[in-house]
């Protein structure tokens, strides 16, 4: 079903290729390279050629190997190189600049340019495919393979399971054709006022070193109605879209605030920390997720790993305004203190709330710290607290790897599948930078 290979594009698109020869054309003849014997006077017989590495190093065979033999080796290599991208064998998929695609459920069938990913060639050719973050991050785009043979591309692992790809499934966003292939997808269905929007950078302010707060402002009446906990979609100008999530609760409906960490390499959250100013435009659809608080009783625990605070505190915020009695313990983990970008606000939550309690936990505090309080991972403080967990609700949001960390031991002490509720951000597989999906 699936080739190991990449399909990798080795020819360059024309208009390229023309301007590269001929830009090469011009300037060996505006600056001829000249071999160590200065410029060549074509009246004299050269009676002794240096050996020249760099530029002429197959003259020095002239004197082992008969020169007109010699020229035909020459020659008869340089058009072996030129013509080799289209000797067999050839990769699959190179054979073809195009393959078809059949959409099922609704038998749509289009052509795919060769490399181009499912994705790309349905939307290009208006096909509603489901997606996210098209850089194999979220799996929203997952499908299933159900004739031919697909590349799948590079993704997170998170996002699509081995299991899942020995079972035909791939991601839309990453898997190119191969060759003629069916692909059954799951049409997308939008979240409740799910819709696009256009708004105004009107705050920033940097909270530490690496993590910034905006203040996103919709036209003068609009609003966005979204539950605690979900997020946006950012929309970059070729469509890319990067992830976060609300941090202001949904009764503060008059800005979108998000809390955004510099990602090393990462191109919208440099884009966030060099160049944003008040006044930019931003465009983002939302509102997305089913990471919202459920109706129970249970007691809560929060897990929140660096800025994955964020929608823990739109959820914290929501449940005061709504006057929730239910226990409520906030488990923040990250590194060191500075870490902590907001320590004041959930040190003021435990004051004001008899049922709310915060425990931050460095995983490495720095010296200068001084840190007398909880050190080590944020689910060993959990188990430290919590030996049983059967009774209650927890919700969980940071890295992918922090995720994916805590939850079995959680489970190990009795947190139930039905009880355990997450939300992670990952980092792109394409670009293999950070391209967030961040809280
Ligand atoms: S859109 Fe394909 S993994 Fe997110």
């Amino acid at each position: 079903m699936f080739s190991a290979s990449r399909a990798h594009t080795s020819i360059p698109p024309r208009p390229i290729a023309i301007a590269v020869t001929l830009m090469f054309l011009a300037l060996a003849l505006v600056k001829p390279i000249l071999s160590q014997g200065g410029e060549a006077d074509m009246s004299v017989v050269p009676t002794n050629i240096d050996f020249d590495w760099f530029e002429l190093p197959v003259l020095a065979l002239v004197y082992v190997i008969n020169p007109l033999h010699l020229w035909y080796w020459v020659l008869g290599l340089t058009a072996l190189f030129f013509l080799l991208p289209w000797l067999p064998p050839q990769r699959l998929g190179s054979a073809r600049a195009q393959n078809s695609i059949t959409f099922h459920p609704d038998h749509q069938a289009i052509s795919a340019r060769f490399g181009e990913t499912l994705l790309d060639a349905g939307l290009r050719q208006d096909i509603d495919l489901p997606y996210e973050c098209r850089n194999g991050g979220c799996g929203v785009c997952k499908c299933t393979v159900l004739q031919g043979k697909v590349d799948p591309g590079l993704y997170q692992p998170s996002a699509l399971s081995a299991a899942e790809l020995a079972q035909g499934k791939v991601l839309l966003c990453c898997a190119s054709a191969l060759e003629d292939v069916e692909i059954e997808y799951q049409a997308r269905t939008l979240p409740k006022g799910f819709q696009e929007y256009s708004a105004r950078v009107v705050g920033m302010e940097k909270l530490t070193d690496d993590v910034m707060r905006v203040l996103l402002k919709l036209p003068e009446g609009q609003q966005i109605a979204f539950k605690a906990g979900q997020y946006i979609n950012i929309i970059l100008e070729d469509g890319q879209r990067r992830a976060f999530s609300f941090a202001n609760p949904p009764h503060e409906a008059e800005f979108v605030e998000l809390q955004i960490r510099l990602m090393p390499g990462g191109r919208f959250t440099t884009h966030v920390f060099d160049t944003m100013k008040a006044g930019d435009e931003v465009r983002f659809e939302g509102p997305i997720g089913d990471f919202t608080l459920r109706e129970s009783t249970r007691p809560i625990v929060f897990v929140a790993g660096a800025t994955g605070f964020a929608p823990v505190k739109s959820m914290v915020e929501d449940a005061f305004k709504r006057g929730l009695q239910r226990q409520i313990h906030l488990y923040w983990g990250v590194r060191s203190r500075k870490d902590l970008y907001l320590p004041d606000l959930p040190e003021r939550w435990a004051r004001e709330h008899e049922n709310f309690h915060f425990i931050p936990v460095l995983s490495d505090p720095a010296p200068e710290d001084s840190w007398s309080g909880r050190t080590g991972l944020v689910h060993e403080a959990i188990l430290e607290d919590f030996p049983e967990l059967k009774e209650h609700e927890i919700y969980a949001c940071g890295s992918v790897r922090m995720v994916e960390a805590i939850f079995p031991f959680l489970k190990k002490h009795g947190a139930e599948d039905g009880a355990c509720f997450s939300d992670a951000f990952s980092v792109s597989a394409r670009s293999m930078a950070f391209q967030p999906r961040q809280p």
